[in-house]
């Protein structure tokens, strides 16, 4: 907690899940990416644009601590898309136990929306769109497009 000079901005949590190091204002895209909306009902604290450290732009970070539910591997590595460089602190008893990075998956389902109007996935159909990631940038898996630019606006 040394970057979070002049004391919490936040407070601690007894138990749950600290996604820190999120990009300065990338914090309601993270939510979003969890499937955390006004119509769930998680605790949360959500800090955006503390100043920290060791973080890149302007030396500034979001962080979203989720109350009593420890997400998965798989439901924080697609944050990597949009801040490659967050931290997931799993938390019991208010202690850290568990630090790790998040890794750029190599599948995306029902995250990403194709910007190809005409592909199934923008159809009324019950089909959640599969990007996925390449070298060259997200591949659509059922019309081909593939998105090679400002992927955070594409996000569902
Ligand atoms: N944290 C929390 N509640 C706790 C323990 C930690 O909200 N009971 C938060 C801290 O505020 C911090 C993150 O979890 O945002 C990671 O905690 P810690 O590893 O103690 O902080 P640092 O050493 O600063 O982490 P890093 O080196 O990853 O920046
Ligand atoms: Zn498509």
């Amino acid at each position: 907690m040394e970057d979070e000079p002049r004391g919490l901005l936040i407070s601690p949590i007894k138990d749950g899940t600290v996604i820190d190091h999120i990009r300065a204002g990338a914090a309601l895209t993270v939510l979003r990416m969890l499937g955390i909306t006004s119509q769930t009902d998680e605790e949360l604290s959500i800090a955006t644009n503390v100043t920290s450290m060791t973080d890149e732009k302007e030396g500034k970070k979001d962080i979203v601590k989720v109350s009593n539910r420890e997400l998965s591997k798989e439901e924080v590595d697609r944050i990597a898309l949009i801040s490659p460089h967050a931290t997931i602190n799993i938390i019991r008893n208010y202690i850290v136990v568990e630090k790790k990075g998040v890794e750029t998956p190599k599948l995306l389902t029902g995250i990403i929306r194709c910007t190809n109007a005409g592909c199934i996935t923008n159809a009324n159909e019950p089909i959640k769109s599969v990007f996925e990631v390449t070298d060259e940038g997200l591949h659509c898996l059922y019309c081909d497009t593939v998105i090679t630019t400002d992927i955070e606006s594409h996000i569902t």
